[in-house]
């Protein structure tokens, strides 16, 4: 989707920067989406009249974090893509609380908080992506998750078209799933992590690196997991006894590492990736009995 001249104009005076015609292929790191215009937020107190902006223009839109955890439609998309800036983003302490910005990296934010002598989050180490995006999903490996350590986060309500701020008690935080509206926007969150020295948080994260290292397909383009685990049960394991480990839809394929990366082994499209995703899980299914859901956020045209 193009913006037009009159609503850029008047985005540009609420400090929105507009960037034509930006391709997701190198905002993913799937690397594959279509090409659109794309929104900087720079002033958070200019969000919601942006936002209503857009929606007097009958813009759709979607808000963009680190792009590692979604697989965007091919071609000319339907949207824009929006997106809060992420050069120095805020990260402050007080005692035991940390204030960060969505905005920042999320390994960014683990190494600052133990080099503060404050951990608990250490699984978090290897997982790319934003704060916000892990807070949306709530973001979780080798026994922990971020929500456990959530006080508030404050956001953009797209239902109210207000800025607020929501205690940790009334998020609720599940296995790579919350409460918060599809379309409210994580601007910042304070947590609550527990004090630890450095060297013993450094101990927990090499091991967490080494872990991920073995077993997941680090450098090649993914979005992590493809599917989330059933209960009790590993997707992983599932396509791996079923020997799928290789198996692919053009370039999109089963990494031969893990087999619930899907990786993008070339020039993958979207619709080869659908393609691969609906082929193994009806393979699980047929074989399982189970219907795996998907982890990987798909946005659609
Ligand atoms: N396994 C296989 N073959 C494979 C992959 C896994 O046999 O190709 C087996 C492993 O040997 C192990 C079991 O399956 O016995 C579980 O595997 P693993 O420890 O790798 O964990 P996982 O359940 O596949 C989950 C998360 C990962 C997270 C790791 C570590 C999900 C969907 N995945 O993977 O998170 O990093 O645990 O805590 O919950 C993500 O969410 O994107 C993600 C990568």
């Amino acid at each position: 989707m193009r913006i037009k001249e009159n609503a850029a104009a008047r985005l540009k005076e609420l400090g929105v920067e507009l960037r034509q015609g930006v391709s997701l292929v190198v905002k993913t790191s799937l690397g594959i989406g279509g090409a659109t215009d794309e929104l900087l937020l720079r002033r958070q107190d200019a969000i919601p009249e942006a936002m209503r902006l857009l929606a007097d223009q009958n813009i759709r839109h979607r808000f963009l974090g680190s792009g590692t955890n979604v697989l965007v439609a091919d071609g000319e998309l339907a949207w824009v893509a929006l997106h809060l800036p992420s050069t120095q983003p805020g990260m402050r302490v007080e005692g035991n609380a940390v204030y960060v910005d969505a905005s920042a990296d999320l390994g960014g934010m683990v190494t600052f908080c133990a080099k503060r002598d404050l951990g608990g989050m250490e699984g978090l180490i290897g997982v790319p992506g934003s704060v916000g995006g892990a807070l949306r999903m709530n973001a979780g490996a080798y026994g922990m998750q971020i929500g456990t350590y959530v006080r508030e986060v404050e956001l953009y309500r797209a239902a109210s078209g207000e800025v607020e701020t929501v205690t940790g008690n009334d998020i609720r935080f599940d296995y790579r799933h919350t409460s918060f509206a599809p379309d409210d926007v994580m601007l910042r969150v304070k947590l609550e992590l527990p004090s630890k020295p450095f060297k013993e948080i450094l101990a927990g994260i090499r091991v967490c690196n080494e872990k991920r290292r073995a077993s997941q397909p680090l450098n090649q383009k993914s979005a992590g997991c493809i599917f989330k685990n059933p209960q009790g049960g590993s997707a992983g394991k599932m396509i791996d006894e079923l020997k799928l480990k290789g198996h692919r839809v053009g370039d999109a394929m089963v990494s031969d590492r893990h087999a619930n990366f899907f990786v993008n082994a070339g020039h993958a499209s979207c619709s080869d990736m659908l393609k691969l995703i609906d082929d193994v899980r009806e393979r699980v299914r047929g074989a399982y009995g189970i219907g795996l859901e998907n982890e990987v956020i798909v946005w659609q045209n």
